[in-house]
């Protein structure tokens, strides 16, 4: 019988959706599930993508999970990288499940992704553009996200041939 693996994703996981689940607003919080999980997943198969092995692919993947937890958690959008990376933080050391250099990583990243203009490291960037691609992939036919320049290269290196 197949038994499923707990992991380091579904201890994040605990935070996100108690998080989600505490915010007033049903519709923030579904846009907060289908967002942060699609961010998360994202990641996951950029970083696959690139070359990085599963372990890291977990990392990037938690990254994703937690980018935006304050502009949920709080309801506000100013400064949400920084509060989010501070957030991000407290959860990771909470955890026990973490060393220093993973919190590290991750936590630049989310720190960083939103300076979409700039390319910083290979972490910080796979978390940048899953955060495109989650919002494009929500609606591929809808211009404003498609005409983004990261979206344009996510088509090159996806190879979506399709796509024009
Ligand atoms: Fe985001």
């Amino acid at each position: 019988m197949f038994e499923r693996q707990l992991t380091r994703i579904d201890t994040i996981r605990r935070y996100v959706d108690g998080m989600l689940n505490a915010c007033k607003d049903r519709e923030d919080a579904r846009c907060g599930f289908v967002h942060l999980y699609g961010v998360g997943q994202a990641c996951a198969l950029i970083a696959l993508h690139r070359g990085h092995d599963r372990a890291y692919a977990e990392l990037a993947e938690i990254a994703g999970m937690l980018h935006d937890f304050a502009a949920y958690k709080d309801n506000a959008r100013e400064n949400h990288a920084q509060r989010s990376s501070i957030q991000a933080r407290d959860i990771l050391v909470q955890t026990k499940e973490f060393t220093s250099e993973e919190i590290d990583l991750i936590c630049q990243a989310i720190s960083r992704h939103s300076n979409k203009k700039e390319v910083h490291s290979e972490m910080d960037e796979i978390l940048k553009d899953a955060d495109v691609m989650q919002h494009w992939l929500r609606n591929p036919v809808e211009e404003y996200f498609f005409a983004q320049e990261r979206v344009q290269k996510l088509i090159d290196e996806f190879q979506m041939v399709n796509c024009d």
